[in-house]
């Protein structure tokens, strides 16, 4: 599976490089917009896959977005064509694409594809994270001093009140705070070392499946910080916070 990724997330990536980044359509506000360049990677991922897979259910952010039970799926692709959006419109080189393959509810592989960088992060379920072949791993820092922590800008103002004034309290005890905007690719950074941490909320299925089993293999965690007791599922959960099992513990007790 990780070898159709590979070769399917690199072919898009040239597409959406080549592709207009024209606005085709406004999505709820707050910014949120469709680009050519989403649907014609978005087409391109989904042909590849109906073709090698026809059997497979796919969802996929702009025209297959509805699924029931996806959780049930026996084989289910999750497809991001386009994260990070916005800079993508603005030319600002800080966006990716994210396929996962999933059965019956686990990830079993991953890929994020960092196209202006020709970074490919992978992940196939208990085989370890990679970044272009090189095994990865999340930062080993235990302590907040200097800790570059992203905290995400959602689109929607009930998620951006949720987490982003956090970054304040965050700072009060020595974090450096950043916004990068691109979930996939700022979970993927996580997992590298590059990020301390990373928060948001609202997220959907296609910002978090590949992104939690890359930075599970990478040794980091994925919780849900207001709703920790009970094991994270990509299913349900929207808000999260992810880095070393250290930090996440103490950036969690600094989320009332
Ligand atoms: C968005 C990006 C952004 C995050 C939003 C996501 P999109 O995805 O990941 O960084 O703040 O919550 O929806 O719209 O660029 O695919
Ligand atoms: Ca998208
Ligand atoms: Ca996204």
């Amino acid at each position: 599976m990780i070898d159709f990724i590979e070769k399917t997330i690199k072919r898009a990536g040239e597409i959406l490089l080549q592709s207009s980044r024209n606005v085709i359509k406004e999505k709820g506000g707050g910014g949120n917009v469709v680009l050519r360049a989403d649907l014609d990677t978005e087409k391109f991922i989904i042909k590849a896959i109906q073709k090698t897979f026809p059997q497979h259910a796919i969802l996929s952010e702009e025209t297959h977005d509805q699924i029931v039970n996806p959780e049930k799926k026996e084989h289910l692709w999750i497809v991001d064509p386009l994260d990070g959006t916005t800079n993508a419109k603005y030319h600002i080189p800080f966006f990716a694409i994210s396929i996962a393959y999933v059965e019956e509810g686990v990830v079993k592989a991953g890929g994020i594809f960092d196209t202006n960088r020709n970074e490919f992060f992978s992940a196939e379920k208990g085989k370890g994270a990679f970044c272009n072949k090189k095994r990865i791993t999340v930062s080993d820092k235990k302590d907040l001093q200097g800790l570059i922590v992203n905290v995400g800008s959602p689109y929607n103002d009930v998620n951006f009140n949720l987490t982003y004034p956090l970054g304040q309290n965050f700072h009060q005890h020595g974090t450096r705070i950043v916004n990068f905007g691109s979930a996939v690719l700022e979970c993927a950074w996580v997992s590298c070392g590059r990020l301390g941490a990373y928060l948001e909320a609202g997220l959907k299925l296609w910002d978090i499946a590949a992104a939690n089993l890359i930075l599970s293999e990478a040794g980091g965690v994925m919780i849900d910080p207001y709703n920790s007791e009970k094991p994270f599922s990509i299913f349900t959960q929207k808000t999260i916070l992810v880095g070393n099992i250290f930090i996440v513990e103490q950036l969690k007790k600094l989320i009332k």
